[in-house]
């Protein structure tokens, strides 16, 4: 079996390593790029070493147009100062594109977003763990389903070297509770991001964040009603959980013709993720 060639955007960070050290579990998937900024301090070393496994041949580099040349497919979890380019070198090149990177909504805009999707196959994922592509999927039938008295609060915790909040999956699942409702993607984050005093009002999402020590990642989507509350919720235990999700989508992601996916689709692709 050939195996498709992939690069990885960020390899020198917590989120690069990991895809690194989890590539063995995919066969059909070879790294064969492996990028960070200008200034890293890792250019030039092996991403395998890097990552706390052997040598993987394959070493950082600045130079992501030059890395795409021998790809087939880009995974980008780097910092958002950074997706525009990315974004441009994979369209220039013609490659698919995974953006795992979070927090880039003021750098990049949805039309921008939308006109590269026109060109590759872009799949966009603040969260590439399946269990919380699923819980996405529950959270938009459960605000579909309950009544509108139940109010919608979303709680997340992370480590407390994460640059943005409420996180990237929070606003995610925000926007999967406004589908579920009939409220627009935009308006359910904007009524999620007010600070609230006074009574709660209703039809409003809400946000609570927690940051501290090294907690990977945990969200909760409270439904509370009149006498009851449903809480869904997901735990990361590892980053593992994300690299293997992104590594899974990418692979789905290069037989895609070119359009704007999310993890949604992959779990709607594999009915059976077994
Ligand atoms: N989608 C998900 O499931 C998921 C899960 C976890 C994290 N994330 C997101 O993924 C991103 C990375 O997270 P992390 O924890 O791995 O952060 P991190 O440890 O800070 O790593 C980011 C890496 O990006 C590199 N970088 C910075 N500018 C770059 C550029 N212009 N070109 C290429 N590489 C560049 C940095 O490398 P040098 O400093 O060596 O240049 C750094 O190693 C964040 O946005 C985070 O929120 C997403």
């Amino acid at each position: 079996m050939t195996s498709a060639r992939a690069v990885i955007v960020g390899a020198s960070g917590r989120m690069g390593q990991a895809l690194v050290r989890m590539a063995c579990e995919f066969p059909a998937l070879r790294i064969t790029g492996v990028v960070a900024s200008a200034g890293s301090a890792s250019l030039g070393r092996d991403a395998g070493v890097l990552a706390g496994i052997e040598p993987l041949g394959v070493e950082l580099t600045s130079d992501l147009p030059a890395a795409l040349a021998q790809a087939d497919v880009a995974i980008d979890f780097s910092q958002p100062r950074a997706t525009r380019a990315n974004i441009a070198a994979c369209r220039a090149a013609g490659k698919p594109l995974l953006i795992g990177t979070t927090g880039f909504g003021a750098e990049v805009s949805e039309a921008e977003l939308d006109a590269a999707a026109g060109d590759i196959p872009l799949l966009i994922a603040p969260n590439t763990s399946l269990g919380v592509a699923l819980l996405a999927e529950l959270v938009r039938r459960a605000a579909r389903t309950l009544p509108r008295e139940f109010d919608v609060e979303i709680i997340e915790a992370h480590h407390r070297m994460k640059r943005d909040a409420p996180s990237g999956t929070a606003l995610a699942l925000a926007r999967a509770a406004g589908e579920g409702r009939g409220i627009g993607p935009a308006q359910a984050v904007s009524a999620a991001s007010a600070v609230r005093s006074g009574q709660r009002p209703q039809g409003e999402i809400g946000f609570a964040v927690i940051r501290g020590g090294d907690i990977v990642g945990e969200h909760t989507v409270l439904f509370a009603g009149p006498g009851e509350e449903l809480r869904l919720s997901h735990r990361a235990g590892d980053r593992a959980i994300f690299a293997r999700g992104a590594l899974r989508a990418a692979q789905w992601l290069l037989s895609q013709p070119p359009g704007r996916y999310g993890m949604r689709d992959i779990v709607h692709a594999d009915q059976s993720l077994g």
